[in-house]
């Protein structure tokens, strides 16, 4: 039973977590890390899920880690529990991650939102790391994942100023995929995440694995990993039935597999 996040499927193949502590604008607790990292590994595993929702509300994605919660904390305390470290298990979710931001998405809020593979933001989304002002500095990835998202210039810019930025303004940063307008975010969202879902899984697995492999090793040995992956789709039934398909002039039939 979870308190701090609904689950449903919107649609065939398709999984959403919509965060869901609305008092406190979707503050992330120790709960809902648990939660959230339960259930987006639960997902991957089930092979009728081919695409996975990350959400809010209309006014808050979520705006940052609970500060009532960490605000009594000691040194010893967060560093013996590894504080945050359990988000991590978010970059080992194969299956592709949407996130869907409306309103903000702050602090560990944009965190959370650049862990996932997609970004579509509302026009009404706003982004930030405003941990400086509150004493400290992003936890669970900002300074890295902003920087390598939207370069040095800007990181440095959002993360020593705390200041946001709108949703024009992270689009053109390079953060966000796409902005739709904010009564049209569930909608395209799903249909998003429909799309992929419609994909052969193993294709799209692979395809997510090159991408993220792109921001942690040189060039060359990018261009192999991607060149083995590709070799290897050749053993799926998918590849046989995604050609034919086409050359038969016919939707192909994925078994996903
Ligand atoms: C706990 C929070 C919260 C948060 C909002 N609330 N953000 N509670 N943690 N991160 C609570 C408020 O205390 C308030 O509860 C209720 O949500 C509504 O918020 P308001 O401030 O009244 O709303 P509004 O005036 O509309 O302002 C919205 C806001 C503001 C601009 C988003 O709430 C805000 O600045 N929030 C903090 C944003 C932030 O600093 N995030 C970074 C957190 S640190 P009550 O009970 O008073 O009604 C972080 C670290 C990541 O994320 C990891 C590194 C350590």
């Amino acid at each position: 039973m979870t308190e701090t996040i609904l689950l449903d499927r919107p649609a065939e193949r398709v999984a959403r977590i919509t965060l869901d502590r609305p008092r406190v604008l979707n503050a992330l607790n120790l709960r809902t890390m648990q939660e959230i990292t339960a259930a987006t590994s639960e997902l991957d595993g089930d092979p009728d899920v081919g695409a996975i929702i990350l959400t809010g509300s209309a006014k808050a994605f979520a705006a940052g880690a609970d500060i009532k919660e960490m605000a009594p904390q000691s040194f010893g305390d967060v560093h013996a529990a590894d504080w945050l470290g359990g988000w991590e298990a978010l970059s080992r979710v194969r299956t592709p991650l949407v996130a869907a931001v409306a309103g903000y998405a702050l602090g560990g809020g944009c965190e959370l939102a650049m862990m996932c593979d997609l970004l579509l933001a509302a026009d009404t989304a706003k982004f930030g790391q405003p941990e400086i002002t509150l004493g400290v500095l992003p936890g669970m990835g900002g300074s890295q994942r902003l920087t390598r998202a939207i370069g040095k210039a800007k990181a440095m810019d959002l993360i020593l100023t705390g200041r946001t930025m709108d949703a024009e303004e992270a689009e053109r940063a390079g953060l966000v995929s796409r902005i739709v307008p904010a009564d049209a975010l569930s909608e395209e969202t799903v249909s998003t995440a429909s799309k992929i879902a419609s994909m052969s899984k193993p294709a799209v697995m692979l395809a997510k694995e090159a991408v993220h492999r792109a921001f942690e090793t040189s060039l060359s040995e990018g261009l192999l990993f991607e060149r083995r992956l590709f070799h290897s789709t050749f053993a799926t039934h998918d590849q046989k039935e995604g050609m034919t398909a086409f050359i038969e002039k016919r939707p192909p039939e994925f078994r996903h597999r």
